[in-house]
């Protein structure tokens, strides 16, 4: 599909990847671009329209899918990431909140603008998933099962609305210059870079992408996890629990 002349709302907007996906919108001529966040004050971007909202409030995502029925792209960004161990988090709250947010947040607004996409003819759905929605790492453990259940959910809502012609394009990456990578110093991938790719693909009607390096290569390696993902993730994990972290 064509970003020049559609009409998109993009979660998440008010900061990070979801602000410069709402620039990049902008820049290639998008008829309107809606800034959905919690707090949309700080959505002042030139070009874009500010929407209160939570994606984990059923009501409200119901009441912005009939205020935005013009939608023909809709970019499920919005996502959070708690940094949380399965065993030895005190508690389930932030494996709750990941899964509430990235998982069922995502899973709501896919159903509620299904229609809504419909009458544009089809349009298309950006999801924004995560290097490990292909893989467990214990740094961020629940996070990465609920990206996981996210590429799940992306790849069935593909199926199910190819019928009304709706492109559902998953988007993965390493880490991102954003808020949420700010704790680790590791090579990251610019938020500008992610959204033009994303928007290439949007374009090209491509289903998948692979934006960084990290990305391309966990997936090369998916068929032979055991022996290629797992085992350098085992080493770094076992000498951080025994106190001795490596590089
Ligand atoms: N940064 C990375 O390294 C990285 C890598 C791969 C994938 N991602 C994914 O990229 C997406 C954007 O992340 P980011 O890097 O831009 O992180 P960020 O700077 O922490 O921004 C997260 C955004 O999600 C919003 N959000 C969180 N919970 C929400 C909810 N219940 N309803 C509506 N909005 C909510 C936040 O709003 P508030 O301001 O109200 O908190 C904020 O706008 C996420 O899905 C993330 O998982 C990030």
């Amino acid at each position: 599909m064509k970003i020049d002349g559609s009409v998109a709302l993009v979660t998440g907007a008010n900061r990070g990847l979801g602000l410069a996906y709402a620039r990049e919108l902008v820049k290639r001529g998008a008829a309107k671009v809606y800034g959905a966040a919690r707090n949309p004050a700080p959505v002042t971007e030139p070009g874009v329209t500010p929407v209160a909202l939570d994606i984990t409030d059923p009501k409200r995502v119901a009441e912005v899918a009939q205020q935005c029925a013009d939608v023909s792209l809709l970019v499920n960004n919005a996502g959070v990431l708690r940094y949380s161990t399965f065993t030895s988090a005190p508690d389930l709250d932030a494996a709750r909140q990941e899964m509430e947010t990235n998982y069922f947040g995502t899973l709501r607004m896919c159903r509620a603008f299904a229609p809504v996409l419909a009458a544009a003819g089809g349009g298309a759905i950006v999801n924004m998933l995560s290097v490990t929605s292909f893989f467990t790492n214990p740094f961020d453990a629940s996070y990465g099962a609920s990206k996981a259940a996210e590429w799940s959910l992306t790849n069935g809502v593909r199926l199910e609305l190819h019928h009304q012609g709706t492109l559902v394009v998953a988007v993965h990456a390493g880490f991102i210059d954003t808020e949420m990578a700010a704790l680790t110093d590791a090579p990251k991938i610019s938020p500008e870079s992610v959204a033009a790719q994303v928007f290439d693909a949007v374009e090209a009607g491509q289903v998948e992408v692979l934006a960084d390096e990290r990305s391309r290569d966990i997936k090369a390696k998916l068929s032979r996890d055991h022996e290629l993902i797992y085992p350098p993730i085992q080493e770094f994990w076992d000498a951080a629990v025994s106190g001795t972290p490596r590089d």
